[in-house]
Parts: structure tokens; C-alpha cells; sequence
């Protein structure tokens, strides 16, 4: 029985991963630190598989990650620090835990005997930057990043928009493929972009495969709703649940690429048994853009509330205006397609939100951006 070690098993994305590896049959080891902020109490989730080997630990505590790791065949390296707009006030916390993080992973596995065969490292689509915009007049461009200032309201839409640099004309979101210039925008971003630089560059040196996943905007059941620092669903599913309204940064419009955690996960295995993947760097999106404002809106009419979006017309700092995935490349060589459209797993996601609680603690979070001059 092949051993694969997951660090980060007990979050959102890892621990479905953790279903998937049991399912086809591999024995799985979580290296978690139970960070409070994801996990209350630091409790073990009750939704973790009971079958997996169970690992409080920590990436930063070199010697227990050595011991963990060692004897395991395969990695899964998902234990990070998430927050977008924390992470631009919590800097050395980021860079600790994200990149001196994988930096252990990667001089343990230089430096001590070991049966690892091949990391899978969770990447992310924020190190793009702006995702690749097209201009009808002048064509192709990589956006800059926007420079705006926090605190002004503005309605015009020309404003969040992104611009042709040549002509000025508001350009069109087009896909963004793997190739693109990478353009971190926030210190989460720097640090997803060093991890994926980090692990490519020291697996090519000593020959261990490593296969690079940039998710998109992952969404499904077991994503925190009582931690106001995760992802856009979330949130705004938490929001709902107490009644309070969604609360929306610039005019709503930006867009971003949504995909399924099942669907997130079938890529997982592809990229641990196909040899197609070893050194390759793949999009893992649905391809398809879609508007916060229509996120927002469709899970207000799904839980079935008559509540309305709040728009702010503010820029919350470090977000880019859109961004989704070119899929070509994980279709072509994985054969990878997503099976889950934004519907349905909506609706899944609700459905399975009206069996857990909700703590509601937004407005902490915009105090805080606020006090920090990121909103
Ligand atoms: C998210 C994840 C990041 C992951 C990336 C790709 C978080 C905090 N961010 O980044 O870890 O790597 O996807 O999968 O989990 N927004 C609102 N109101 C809110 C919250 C957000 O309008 O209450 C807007 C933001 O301004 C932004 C968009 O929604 O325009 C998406 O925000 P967010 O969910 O934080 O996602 P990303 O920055 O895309």
C-alpha cells in the first residue's frame, strides 16, 4: 500500500483529498497544526477521515516534519496560511509559515534518507496578478497591476476596469494561461509564487518529481464559515445564514474562476499517478469567469432569503480585477475536465451549510483592513 503524506489534511481542500486517497486505496498521514483561526479549539474536524494517521504538527518544527515525512512514498503540500488581506499585515507570519514552511519540506528532503517519489504543492492563481486582457483595437496585453487608493467610493465602472495601456479603451477579461507573467499582488500571493518556485527548482535538481496545481476559487462543504478570512463564498454564505447582508468591494463587477472541491480533487489524483504531470505547473479553474455580484446574488436567492448585496464602490488592496483559468493544458495532458457546474454546487454547498453553524465576524475583518488602509 503506497503512503502518502498530506500536510494540511485537516483544512478545506485537504481533507477531501484525504477521502479520495482512502478511496483508491493509498494509506494517508496528515501533518496538521490545527492552526485556531481555521480550527477552533484546535480541535480535529469531525468531518476528517477516521482512517487517516493523525500528525499534530507543525511545517515551521523541522524536526517533527522530518520525522513524519520520511517514510512516506508521495506529498501533498497543502498546509499554508490562506488570508489574502491578512497576509498583508501579518507578514512574517506568512512568509514564515508558507515559504520557511517549504523550505523544511525541501532540505528534509535533501538532507534525510527517504522514499518520497513525487510533491504535489497547492499553488495559486493571486501570484497572476491580473489574469490576461484583451484590448479590440491594440489586442493581447498583460494588465499592470491597478495602483488605487483605499477609502474613495467611486460608481463608474470605467474605474475598476481594467485599460488598454496603448489607447485607454476598457479592455476584455480573456483566459489566462500558465505561461503568463506572474505579478503577486499581496504577500499571500509572493509566498504561493515561492512555494511553487521553491518546490519546481530543488525537485528538477535532485530528480524528484513535483507537479505544480494553481487553484482557482475553490469553493464546497467544509470551507470555514465562522473564519471571516477565507474565500468569497464563504463568507458571504456566512453573512446570509445571519441574516446580515453580503458586503461587496468595488461595484461588484470584478470576476473570478469558480471551481467544485470535487472536481479540485479528481485533478489532485491525475497529478499524483499520471507521469504526464511530473514538472508541469497546471491551471485547476472551471474556465469560466463569473461576477462577484452574481455570486452573491445567487446565494441569496438559493437560501432562499430576501436579502440585497451591499455594494461598497471601495477597492479592498491586493484584490485584481479578474482573473480565470485557460484549461487547455490540464485538459490536454491530464484529460481533466470539471463535472460540477456553479449551480449545482452552490446548491450542494448550502445544503450542506444548514447542518453547521455560522459565526458571522465580518465586521471585525473590515475594522481591521480598515485600520490597516487596505479598505
Ligand atoms: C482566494 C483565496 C486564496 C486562493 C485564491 C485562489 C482566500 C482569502 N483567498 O483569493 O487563498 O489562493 O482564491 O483560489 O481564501 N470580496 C467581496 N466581499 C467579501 C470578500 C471578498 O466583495 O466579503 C471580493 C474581493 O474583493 C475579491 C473577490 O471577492 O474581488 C474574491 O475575493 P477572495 O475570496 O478573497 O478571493 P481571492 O483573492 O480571489
Amino acid at each position: 500500500m503506497k503512503k502518502v503524506i498530506v500536510t494540511g489534511g485537516a483544512g478545506f481542500i485537504g481533507s477531501h483529498l484525504c477521502d479520495a486517497l482512502i478511496e483508491n486505496g493509498y494509506k494517508v498521514t496528515v501533518f496538521d497544526n490545527l492552526e485556531p483561526q481555521v480550527h477552533p479549539g484546535q480541535l480535529i474536524p469531525d468531518y476528517l477521515n477516521k482512517k487517516v494517521n493523525f500528525i499534530k504538527g507543525d511545517v515551521r518544527d523541522y524536526q517533527k516534519f522530518r520525522d513524519a515525512i520520511v517514510g512516506h512514498d508521495f506529498v501533498f503540500h497543502f498546509a499554508a496560511a490562506v488570508g489574502v488581506g491578512q497576509s498583508q499585515y501579518q507578514i512574517s507570519k506568512y512568509v514564515d509559515v508558507n515559504i520557511n514552511g517549504t523550505a523544511n519540506l525541501l532540505d528534509i528532503l535533501v538532507n534525510s534518507k527517504h522514499k518520497v517519489k513525487k510533491i504535489i504543492v497547492a499553488a495559486s492563481m493571486s501570484s497572476y496578478g491580473e489574469g490576461m486582457a484583451k484590448c479590440e483595437k491594440c489586442g493581447i496585453f498583460k494588465p499592470l497591476l491597478r495602483n488605487l487608493s483605499e477609502g474613495i467610493i467611486v460608481r463608474e465602472r470605467h474605474y475598476w476596469e481594467i485599460k488598454c495601456p496603448v489607447c485607454g479603451k476598457m479592455a476584455i477579461s480573456i483566459p489566462t494561461d500558465e505561461k503568463t507573467l506572474l505579478d503577486a499582488n499581496s504577500i499571500y500571493a509572493v509566498t504561493k509564487k515561492e512555494q511553487e518556485e521553491m518546490c519546481i527548482l530543488i525537485g528538477k535538481t535532485y530528480g524528484i518529481p513535483v507537479v505544480s496545481l494553481r487553484f482557482f476559487n475553490v469553493y464546497g462543504p467544509r470551507q470555514s464559515l465562522s473564519n471571516p478570512y477565507t474565500g468569497v463564498t464563504a463568507i458571504f454564505i456566512s453573512r446570509i445564514k445571519n441574516n446580515n447582508p453580503p458586503v461587496i468591494f468595488e461595484d461588484g463587477l470584478q470576476t473570478r474562476d469558480f471551481i467544485w472541491v470535487g472536481d479540485v480533487i479528481r485533478a489532485n489524483i491525475l497529478a499524483l499517478e499520471s507521469e504526464k504531470a511530473n514538472y508541469e505547473i497546471f491551471n485547476v479553474g472551471s474556465g469560466k469567469p463569473v461576477s462577484i455580484l452574481k455570486i452573491a446574488k445567487m446565494l441569496c436567492v438559493l437560501m432562499g432569503k430576501s436579502i440585497q448585496p451591499v455594494i461598497t464602490y471601495k477597492f479592498r488592496k491586493g484584490d485584481v480585477r479578474h482573473c480565470f483559468a485557460d484549461v487547455r493544458k490540464i485538459k490536454k495532458l491530464l484529460n481533466f475536465k470539471t463535472t460540477v457546474p456553479l449551480k449545482d454546487g452552490l446548491a450542494r454547498l448550502i445544503n450542506w451549510c444548514q447542518t453547521v453553524d455560522a459565526k458571522d465576524d465580518f465586521e471585525k475583518v473590515l475594522k481591521e483592513l480598515k485600520e490597516k488602509k487596505l479598505v
